[in-house]
């Protein structure tokens, strides 16, 4: 079976590229290199016969055409994905991530044959209010420019399975976390700065709550997903979350834990502007299907901090982009003003 993933030197995209290969895929890997693209991620993998990288943009329509030719599955992990700079820079998130999807559908329209599964995310909902969950038909309130180009790319995602009968699987996932995740991301973030002894912003109040999943729980998800592709002309959303919804000061608290670091290193500094105060997802319809996350968000955590210490360093100097100018313009004067 032959799948085009696009975004997968990305975290995200990287670790189901090689959970793809180690399963007998053959994979194309499309991926911009843009700052969230890390060759590290999939250097594992780099010289498998059944492994092929392309560098190119899933805007580029003729290219992704050529490339969905033939493919049995499309799988799409290309996106700008970070808050915060969706806050900076509104514009690059319409491009990719609203533009992008529709360069995908347009290829895969023109080919019965190749199913689409595209990777949407929980922030489509908004703030969901304690005890509540979202499921699959909950109204899309995105608070973010990010949040609204996912929803914007699956309101494209849904025009396209009406007008042409397509059959498309949308994946809904809570908080991914674990390694090769790009130091931005908090747990990522607030792990190097624990362990370089620097502040940790943690933003308002920090009581913000959030669903966290690992990655390789993630991963096993998506091959329950692939085993069960439905046909049927509609859009086909999956929610995935953990159902461990932690406050943001308390996951700070158990990294400092963990590196046996101390708390008084997290830092309170301004809040995200429009932050969402919760996330929760209904993933009893996934669960019913049998699958579950193997590993409890202490142990992923614990896993996952344990390889930023060990790798963290030489990793990031793979990456692409130029961090520590971003941090200053993100966390400069909020440093500065504590
Ligand atoms: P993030 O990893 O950016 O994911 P998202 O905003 O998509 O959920 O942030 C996770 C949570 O951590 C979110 O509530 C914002 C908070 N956060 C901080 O408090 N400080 C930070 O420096 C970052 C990056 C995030």
């Amino acid at each position: 079976m032959r799948a085009l993933v696009t975004g997968g030197c990305g975290f995200i995209g990287s670790h189901v590229v090689r959970g793809l290969i180690a399963d007998g895929w053959e994979v194309t890997n499309l991926d911009r290199m843009t700052y969230a693209a890390n060759p590290a991620n999939v250097a594992e993998v780099a010289d498998h016969p059944r492994y092929r990288f392309v560098e190119g943009d899933i805007c580029d329509g003729q290219l992704v055409r050529e490339l969905a030719a033939g493919a049995d599955l499309v799988l799409n992990f290309a996106a700008e994905t970070h808050v915060d700079r969706s806050l900076l820079e509104p514009g690059v998130f319409v491009r990719t991530d609203v533009e992008g999807v529709v360069t995908l559908l347009e290829a895969v329209r023109e080919q019965p044959g190749t199913a689409l599964v595209h990777m949407s995310t929980d922030e489509v909902f908004g703030s969901i209010p304690a005890p509540g969950e979202a499921a699959e038909d909950a109204p899309f309130a995105p608070s973010s420019p990010y949040a609204a180009s996912k929803a914007a790319a699956e309101l494209m995602v849904r025009a396209y399975a009406e007008t042409y009968g397509m059959a498309v699987t949308v994946l809904r996932c809570c908080n991914v976390y674990g390694p090769n995740q790009h130091l931005e991301k908090f747990i990522p973030l607030f792990t190097m700065r624990a362990l370089a002894g620097e502040p940790m912003p943690l933003y308002g109040d920090g009581l913000q709550e959030r669903e966290w999943l690992f990655v390789e729980d993630f991963v096993d998800a998506l091959r329950l997903v692939l085993r069960e592709l439905p046909a049927a002309p509609g859009v086909h959303a999956v929610h995935i979350g953990s159902g461990e919804r932690v406050a943001n000061r308390r996951v700070a608290e158990l990294i400092c834990e963990l590196l046996e670091r101390p708390a008084e290193l997290i830092t309170p500094v301004a809040d995200r502007p429009g932050h969402d105060r919760r996330y929760a997802l209904d993933s009893s319809r996934l669960r019913a299907r049998g699958w579950a996350p193997r590993r409890r968000f202490a142990e992923g955590l614990a896993e996952t901090v344990a390889w930023y210490r060990e790798h963290g360093e030489a990793w990031a100097q793979t990456a692409n982009g130029d961090f520590a100018r971003y941090f200053e313009r993100q966390y400069g004067a909020r440093l500065a003003r504590r």
